[in-house]
């Protein structure tokens, strides 16, 4: 399908900017890239941290058949896209934090939200897959947990922004394709392949050991086992972390 295709000096978010387009009826897939954002924004109603020039923000509009259920195993999906495609530029130990935080070994990497804009007509939903990752970022004062970006990978300089960002979009498409024909089970294994969490002591945000990672079901809920058993926990649900 043809991209359509925005690239901004300055934006409030990438996101909103594919929304603005979908709404203008842009013909073709919406696909915006900009060089800052304004009010860039996370999970959880958290602000993105978007300097000028040293990182990436990119967001496609995509549309499903189906429920609204599609964006559990979509978000998944679109986390093994990005791994691949850093693993393909050279970025080694690239993690997935459950369900979608792109890690390296230092922190986080990046991170991707994916936003509904509701339901079209009867059984087709679009959505907004937004991507942020840390290229260049010189300093995050004001981030609250343990950060990485590609410049702190020793063996590569010169990242260009423009090689990765193109790498993305294709990926990400081909990717939503496989996932609308196959659905998530066909994504499940290069999912576990770099989950951080595996083997790991993990807590539920509001406190108290719950028990150790053990992976992802065929929905994309991720298996913690616990006392009483394994117990599958859905996105959105609950967030989990390292004990
Ligand atoms: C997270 O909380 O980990 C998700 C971060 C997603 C950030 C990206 S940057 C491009 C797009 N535009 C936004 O406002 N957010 C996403």
């Amino acid at each position: 399908s043809r991209i359509s295709l925005s690239v901004l000096d300055e934006v409030d978010s990438t996101n909103t900017e594919v929304l603005r387009q979908i709404s203008m009826g842009a013909a073709g897939v919406p696909v915006a890239i900009a060089d800052s954002q304004t009010m860039g924004r996370g999970r959880r109603g958290r602000p993105w941290r978007s300097p000028r020039g040293e990182n990436l923000y990119l967001s496609a509009g995509l549309t499903f058949h189906g429920g609204f259920s599609v964006l559990d195993g979509l978000s998944l999906v679109l986390g093994v896209a990005v791994a691949e495609t850093l693993e393909e530029l050279g970025v080694p130990g690239v993690r997935l934090k459950w369900p979608n935080d792109i890690f390296l070994p230092d922190g986080k990497l990046g991170g991707i939200l994916v936003e509904l804009q509701g339901e079209l007509q009867e059984g087709l939903v679009r959505v907004i897959a937004g991507i942020g990752i840390n290229v260049h970022m010189s300093r995050a004062d004001d981030v609250d947990q343990p950060w990485s970006s590609l410049a702190g990978i020793s063996s590569q300089t010169g990242w260009s922004r423009n090689r990765i960002a193109s790498a993305l979009i294709s990926a990400l498409l081909e990717s939503a394709e496989i996932f609308a024909e196959k659905g998530f089970s066909a994504f499940q294994e290069l999912w576990q392949a770099r989950d951080l969490f595996k083997g790991q002591h993990l807590v539920a945000q509001g406190g108290g050991v719950i028990g150790v990672g053990c992976g992802i079901d065929k929905q994309g809920n991720y298996l913690v086992e616990g006392e009483s058993g394994v117990v599958p926990i859905r996105a959105g649900e609950i967030s989990l972390r390292v004990a």
